[in-house]
């Protein structure tokens, strides 16, 4: 049996393979709501065999969004449309997923295709950011965000448990708290966005409270029985890996203490001078590996895992439960399919729904 296609099963979920769609942010929302696009693209993402599809990064709050054209969980209208796309997501086998986000100090830009660039406060569409500490992330995006109160930070914490409840009403049945990326959570965790005095700020620790304190409330009111996950950027690349991994296997044993299920095991990003090691296809593998083994957690990772027989190996080797294959599923939503053919699997239109299928069985189609 192929690695790569065994199901995975977490709690009452069981997923068909070992094969993920991280979130992908499309930038195609108004006001935070669902279009077209969003119905086409993860209608077809569920049509394509993935065993988990995870709907893009959803801002818990107008503030908390990347862009203004990103999706939101702040109202109940958004989480009516959302649940549209988790019942499309569902509708062929694949488990629905949410990202819920805050942006922090990297909120308030424009479309990577419109410059990808901060939105002064005072234009139409901007707005003022917020952050731990008053330390503007730099190069394009250069605004100084405001160092949020306790009060606030008790507000986001709030708007995360509000988001995961909408999320759970709208019928997804996998929650992923976005902690990663040089967002808001991520930028708690660093010590270099993170200039705080209060208990937020300093320690390792204090610096984990934020985020520890939203996985412990979501908890609370995400079901028992649905897995609960987090992305979190484990290390910068800034050179301080062997510290940084030693503060992220601590902080995974904490997450797993806390209940989460499967830890997405990604990249800091909190600065834009990070030595990422781009040309080294899946170089997360051997650290989410060493989360897995010294958390005791489930893990996932990206990053350049999309040649089939590597992401197979990955998997049979213990580095990662679940693989996740971004870009390779915008080229190609069926990327599922070709990996099953390139891997030999003895029917591999049999990870399609019938329509496409069934004559694919006949004619097939190699990918
Ligand atoms: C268009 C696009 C949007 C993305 N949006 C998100 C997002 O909303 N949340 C997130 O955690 N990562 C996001 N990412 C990162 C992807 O989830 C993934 O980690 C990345 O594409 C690397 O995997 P790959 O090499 O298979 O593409 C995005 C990536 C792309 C290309």
């Amino acid at each position: 049996m192929s690695a790569l296609f065994q199901p995975l099963t977490i709690k009452d979920v069981t997923a068909r393979n070992r094969i993920a769609v991280p979130p992908m942010c499309q930038y195609m929302a108004e006001d935070g709501l669902v279009s077209d696009w969003h119905r086409v693209h993860y209608g077809a993402l569920g049509q394509g065999g993935a065993g988990v599809v995870v709907v893009e990064a959803t801002a818990v709050s107008p503030e908390g969004r990347i862009s203004p054209n990103c999706l939101g969980i702040w109202n109940d209208e958004q989480a009516e449309k959302l649940a549209e796309i988790a019942r499309l997501i569902a509708a062929h086998g694949a488990v629905p997923g949410i990202q819920i986000a805050h942006a922090g100090r990297k909120a308030s830009a424009n479309r990577p295709w419109d410059g990808d660039d901060h939105i002064p406060n005072d234009a139409p569409k901007g707005w003022q950011t917020i952050a731990p500490s008053a330390i503007a992330f730099g190069g394009h995006l250069g605004k100084v965000p405001v160092e949020m109160t306790q009060d606030d930070i008790a507000r986001v914490r709030a708007d995360f448990v509000a988001a995961a409840t909408r999320a759970r009403d709208a019928g997804f049945r996998w929650l992923e708290l976005h902690f990663a990326h040089g967002y808001l959570a991520q930028s708690f965790y660093n010590d270099k966005s993170n200039q705080r005095g209060d208990e937020y700020g300093g320690s390792p620790e204090n610096r984990a409270r934020f985020l520890i304190e939203t996985l412990r409330e979501v908890r609370k009111v995400w079901p028992e029985n649905l897995p609960l996950t987090a992305r979190l950027g484990v290390l910068e690349f800034d050179g301080r890996d062997e510290a940084q991994m030693a503060e992220s296997v601590a902080l995974a044993t904490r997450f797993r203490d806390e209940g989460l299920d499967l830890l997405s095991v990604s990249v800091g990003f909190t600065t834009a001078d990070g030595q990422i090691p781009w040309g080294t296809p899946g170089f997360l593998a051997p650290y989410a590996k060493r989360i897995r083994q010294e958390s005791g957690l489930l893990v996932s990772s990206a990053w350049g895992f999309d040649e089939p027989s590597f992401a197979q190996a990955c998997v049979a080797d213990g580095a990662l439960d679940q693989v996740l294959i971004g870009k390779a599923h915008l080229a190609d939503p069926h990327w599922t399919y070709l990996a099953a053919t390139r891997l030999g699997l003895d029917s591999p239109a049999d990870v399609l729904p019938d329509p496409y299928g069934h004559w694919l069985r006949r004619y097939r189609f190699a990918g």
